[in-house]
């Protein structure tokens, strides 16, 4: 029986486990046709039932046979997005996008594998690398390039900018566009709070919160 594992109850998971039939019927019909059960992933749960689904520690997940599991991570933080991410498709599991119901990607170049779509919206010559997670009430306007690992929470609307990977963008953030010419720049492993404004590039590692922002701290970026 095919297997469709979502690692992180406590993370985004739950907004996303509903969402996982439409995805499936309109990106894997394959996968659907074979009635996958959808199970949680979550070592640290007390509990073998969340929202109706059973939830598997990590290692009975890692012990199922590859060929018919898939999974994706519910997790905010883009690094254990792809450490956990790296450590399943090295056991030959499969990386699954899921696209809820309402959003709509329409980039000419297809997401990188490992999607997670809120209700959201991508345009059409915007590109995203590995993994990007987008909450709700979204939307990746035009000229955007996204990294990998990039996490995009709700109600943001950018447009003109390039992401680098692992950077953060968060809930009401505001971003002001750069131009065709020259998008705005926010860097790898970059930060930026919830509401905070944004109106010049932002360095690789910064931290930014606040309306005008201010830079709380620097991360190292590996
Ligand atoms: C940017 C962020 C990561 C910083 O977190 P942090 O490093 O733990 O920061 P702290 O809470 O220690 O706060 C440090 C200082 O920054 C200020 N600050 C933190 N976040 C802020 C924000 N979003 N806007 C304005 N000021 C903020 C704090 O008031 C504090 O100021 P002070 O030193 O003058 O007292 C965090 O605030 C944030 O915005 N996270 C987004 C999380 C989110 O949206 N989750 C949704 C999950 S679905």
């Amino acid at each position: 029986m095919v297997t469709i594992g979502l690692i992180g109850i406590g993370g985004v998971g739950p907004e996303f486990m509903p969402q996982i039939p439409w995805s499936l019927e309109h990106f894997n019909p394959e996968l659907l046709q074979q009635n996958p059960r959808l199970v949680y992933v979550e070592s640290e749960s007390e509990t073998d039932h969340y929202a109706g689904h059973e939830v598997m520690s990590l290692d009975d997940f890692k012990a199922l046979p590859p060929e018919e599991t898939c999974f994706n991570v519910g997790i905010a933080d883009g690094s254990a997005r792809k450490h956990l991410s790296e450590e399943l498709e090295s056991h030959g599991f499969g990386l699954l996008g899921i696209y809820h119901s309402r959003s709509q990607c329409l980039a000419h170049t297809p997401p990188g594998p490992g999607i997670l779509l809120g209700r959201a919206g991508i345009s059409v010559n915007s590109t995203v690398g590995r993994s990007l997670l987008v909450l709700g009430a979204s939307l990746i306007g035009q000229n955007c390039a996204l990294g990998d690992y990039v996490t995009i929470g709700s109600q943001v609307c950018i447009e003109h900018t390039h992401v680098g990977d692992f950077a953060q963008v968060w809930n009401g953030a505001i971003v002001t566009p750069g131009t065709a010419d020259k998008p705005r720049r926010i860097g790898q492993g970059a930060i930026i709070g919830m509401g905070a404004y944004i109106d010049e590039d932002v360095p690789d590692g910064a931290v930014m919160v606040g309306n005008p922002s201010r830079e709380l701290r620097r991360n190292p970026v590996s």
